[in-house]
This record gives structure tokens, C-alpha cells and sequence, in this order.
């Protein structure tokens, strides 16, 4: 069964002082794994105390679940410490490769949607989940490019994918309109592909639109294009756990909580539509 824990924001330092001091009508915060995996320190400490406040989970950023090298155990004997630490609600990571034979790309690099790869991810899912005790979510990453190898769409592969290595998905539904303008398909298609009972929770974000493709930057307000592909969304998955990120560009925490409002006002119109 998987939990609704509401409408939350990305914990971002700028912000610490705010919700400690103001307690913003925030449900959750996803917090960023490897802001948190050093013990001691001045992030792990306000961590603490927001937690005590606050829902939390754990988003990360390192996994390289598609990459060819092992799976990077230490990482994941960290990330377990800082489970046992906050107890978040889930931890979820991108469906991407981040490199591979000691070199990190720093970039989320998409995968060939094939059965090949199909093979290659589902033990190292399994892997990950055993050593976690627990479904970790992934995320579709924005892509720039696509593999002519593909055998299968994106959404056919996220479907196959969640239930042959059992774990949950992170619909990014901006990342979902970026990549229908980057590569040409209908977005309405991707999220009626998409298995209702895999979706554990929604991303929001705003992107930077060119003149025929779209910059995923997560620097600027969600476009009415996403909030429509939204709203369409939740009337396919009913109601799920839905967040806004922010990365660069950081606002007053405000001005976030306005747009959250907007979310939940989109949620609630999609029930009365
Ligand atoms: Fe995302």
C-alpha cells in the first residue's frame, strides 16, 4: 500500500531558518541524499530538527542504477545510516546512469529503452532494494537524446520495468512534457502507460523552452502546459503525493508555498471537474 503523504517541497539551506522559524503548511519535505550522508555537520543538524517537525524523504542523486560498474555498496551503507537517521516515508532515485569505470558524467544520462537493459536493471534494483529492506521509487529522468537501439517507449519500459524488479516509480510530469517536445510524442499516451498502483509520488518543475526543444533547468515557475498534463495526470492516478522542485534560482520560500497552493487548488479542481 503505497501512502499519500500530501503536498511537499524540495528542503533546500536557503530555506532552514524559514520553516524552522515560520512552520510553512508544508506535508512533506524531500530532502536531497547527499546533502546528509556525512555525519556530524550543520545540514545533518537541521535535518534533525525538521524532521521532527516535518514528513520526510530521501531523493538522491547517486545511485547509477543503469550504470554497467557494481553497485557502489558504501553509498548504500550511508544512505541506510541516514534511513535509520530521519525515517523517511520512502528514497527514491533517477532511472539514469551517471558513469561508468570511475568516471562520473555529473549529468543523469538516459538509458536505451531495451529488453537488454530490461536484464541489466532488474537484479541491480533487486539488489538495491534487499540491501535497503524496502521498494525504493525511481524517477524519469528529461532526456536531450535517444538511443536508435530502442526497442520499446519510455513509459512501456518504466511499466516493465516497476513490476519485473518490483519497485515504485517518481513520475517527474515536467520531465515527462520536456521529453514529448524533445522527442516528438504525445504526453497524454506516456501517463496512460504508466501502472496506477507503481506511482508512489508526482514531480513538479519549471524548465526553460528554446526555440524547438526544452532545457530541464528547475530554475523557474511550472508552466501551464505542466499544470494541465497534471491535472490530467491525477485523474489517471488519483490522488498521489506531489512535490515542487527548485534547484537554482531559489526563491523566497513564499513564494514556493504559493505555487504548492496552486497545486493543491489543481488537485482539488481535477476532483470537481
Ligand atoms: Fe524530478
Amino acid at each position: 500500500m503505497i501512502q499519500n503523504i500530501g503536498f511537499g517541497l524540495g528542503l533546500r539551506p536557503d530555506h532552514y531558518e524559514a520553516i524552522l522559524a515560520d512552520r510553512p503548511r508544508v506535508d512533506f519535505f524531500e530532502a536531497l541524499t547527499e546533502n546528509y550522508l556525512v555525519p556530524g555537520g550543520k545540514a545533518l543538524h537541521y535535518l534533525d530538527r525538521i524532521r521532527q517537525e516535518y514528513a520526510l524523504v530521501l531523493h538522491g542523486v547517486s545511485l547509477s542504477i543503469g550504470s554497467t560498474a557494481p553497485i557502489d555498496r558504501d553509498y548504500l551503507k550511508a544512505l541506510k545510516t541516514l534511513m535509520h537517521r530521519v525515517e523517511p516515508a520512502w528514497v527514491s532515485d533517477h532511472l539514469c546512469w551517471t558513469g561508468t569505470d570511475g568516471v562520473n558524467l555529473h549529468d543523469l544520462m538516459p538509458l536505451p529503452y531495451t529488453r537488454e537493459a530490461l536484464r541489466h536493471l532488474v537484479p541491480r534494483i533487486r539488489e538495491v532494494q534487499d540491501t535497503l529492506g524496502q521498494r525504493i521509487l525511481l524517477e524519469n529522468v528529461s532526456s536531450y537524446v535517444a538511443y536508435q537501439s530502442s526497442e520499446m517507449s519510455e513509459w512501456e519500459f518504466l511499466a516493465q520495468l516497476s513490476r519485473e524488479a518490483d519497485c515504485l516509480l517518481l513520475l517527474d510530469v515536467n520531465n515527462v512534457y520536456v521529453n514529448s517536445v524533445n522527442h516528438q510524442f504525445e504526453p497524454d499516451e506516456f501517463i496512460r502507460g504508466i501502472p496506477v498502483d507503481r506511482v508512489a509520488q508526482i514531480h513538479l518543475a519549471g524548465h526553460e523552452r528554446q526555440e524547438s526543444f526544452i532545457i530541464d533547468t528547475h530554475d523557474a515557475p511550472i508552466v501551464e502546459e505542466v499544470w494541465a498534463l497534471y491535472r490530467r495526470t491525477r485523474e489517471h492516478l488519483g490522488s498521489v503525493s506531489t512535490m515542487i522542485e527548485r534547484d537554482a534560482h531559489i526563491p523566497p520560500l513564499e513564494e514556493l508555498l504559493a505555487e504548492l497552493d496552486i497545486a493543491r487548488g489543481q488537485a482539488a479542481a481535477k476532483a470537481a471537474a
